[in-house]
């Protein structure tokens, strides 16, 4: 069932549904997340399951603002309160080192947890909303509200086409950032971005005065994260990245007779088939992360076999686009 989010009446729904242990479709500013009380293990798992998504890999706990910090992380070292001064509330996940008994399922059992606070009006409403209730509710966890591995929902309509009308789902309308959250690792006394986002590195440094190493720069193994695996975000057509030229010789071996392809481009493209779908893909990084996976989900319905997509540059502003494009290619 979908409620409009506007509405008080609303919040105050889902703030019950989830105080009860029940699942809820979260709008945030990133994505839309399938939510449920980070406290309640029960309820966490209905998560995981839902999801199909292994418990090992854990899950994002939602706060409504910087004070609830306490009551999930044991310490918050100085670059990343620096990181939470400047980008909170927004998409921007920090890994704290985690307090023993708190959000022991949605951590799969690790030391540390992961904490973010969206600015989405919706989501913030809803928090603050469970803080009120007695007993109160103080974290949310919500991955993105898509089955395990395939491409994140940013409308209230993809939540209901992954989970069905079962489903509480809020709609705070389509996602205004388009991909998830930045995550940095906080617990290994410098800054390791985790997954890009629309929070940049050059953002991080700004902010922190310190340069986020990249997790292929570590030594030791960085705990799993689903978001980070190799192949995710993927839609059933085979997505490939190609450069300009490759994609116009494609198109040019493949002439009048090709079909069952969608080409999602940033250069000028010739073909002389009157059945490919070509999309142009806007040419600013955050406008591009905002129509990203609606536009997968988009191809897939129109039933082809085949994406090509224009590789996005090699930039700071398109780490984010790039990383998710990338993943959905290697899923092929
Ligand atoms: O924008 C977002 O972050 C969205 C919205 C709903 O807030 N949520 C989201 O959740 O993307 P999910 O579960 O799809 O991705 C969470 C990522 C995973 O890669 C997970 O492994 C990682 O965060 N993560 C969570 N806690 C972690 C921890 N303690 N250590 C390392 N990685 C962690
Ligand atoms: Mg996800």
């Amino acid at each position: 069932m979908i409620l409009d989010g506007k509405l008080d009446a609303s919040v105050q729904a889902a703030a019950a549904a989830l105080q009860a242990g029940q699942l809820l479709g979260l709008p945030t500013e990133t994505v839309y997340g399938l939510a449920a009380d980070s406290d309640n293990d029960a309820a966490v798992a209905q998560i995981f399951a839902a999801k199909g998504r292994p418990a090992s890999h854990p899950l994002i706990v939602h706060v409504a603002d910087s004070a609830a910090i306490t009551r999930y992380a044991k310490e918050v070292p100085l670059f990343a309160q620096q990181l939470i001064d400047a980008f909170w509330p927004g998409p921007l996940t920090l890994i704290l080192p985690r307090l023993p008994h708190a959000a022991k399922a949605s951590t799969g059992g690790q030391d540390s947890v992961g904490l973010r606070c969206p600015s989405h009006p919706v989501a913030h409403a809803v928090l603050q909303a469970c803080q009120g209730l007695n007993p109160p509710v103080w974290g949310v966890s919500a991955p993105s509200a898509n089955k395990f591995g395939r491409v994140s929902p940013t409308t209230a309509a993809h939540v209901a086409s992954e989970f069905g009308d079962a489903l509480l789902v809020l709609d705070g309308s389509a996602c205004e950032v388009g991909i998830e959250s930045t995550i940095v690792d906080c617990t290994r006394g410098v800054p390791v971005l985790l997954r890009p986002g629309a929070i940049t590195r050059d953002d991080i440094e700004r902010a922190c005065g310190l340069r986020p190493l990249s997790k292929e720069e570590l030594p030791a193994h960085t705990p799993r994260a689903s978001g980070t695996l190799l192949a995710h975000y993927a839609p059933n057509a085979k997505v490939r990245l190609m450069e300009y030229k490759q994609l116009q010789a494609g198109l040019d071996i493949l002439g009048a007779d090709a079909r069952n392809l969608a080409v999602y481009h940033r250069s000028p493209l010739s073909t002389a088939s009157r059945n490919i779908t070509l999309r142009l893909m806007p040419g600013e990084p955050q406008a591009a992360a905002r129509e990203l996976f609606g536009m997968l989900r988009e191809f897939d319905q129109l039933g082809v076999q085949l994406i090509w997509i224009e590789s996005p540059p090699d930039t700071p502003e398109w780490e984010g686009v790039r990383d998710r494009l990338t993943r959905a290619a290697a899923a092929a």
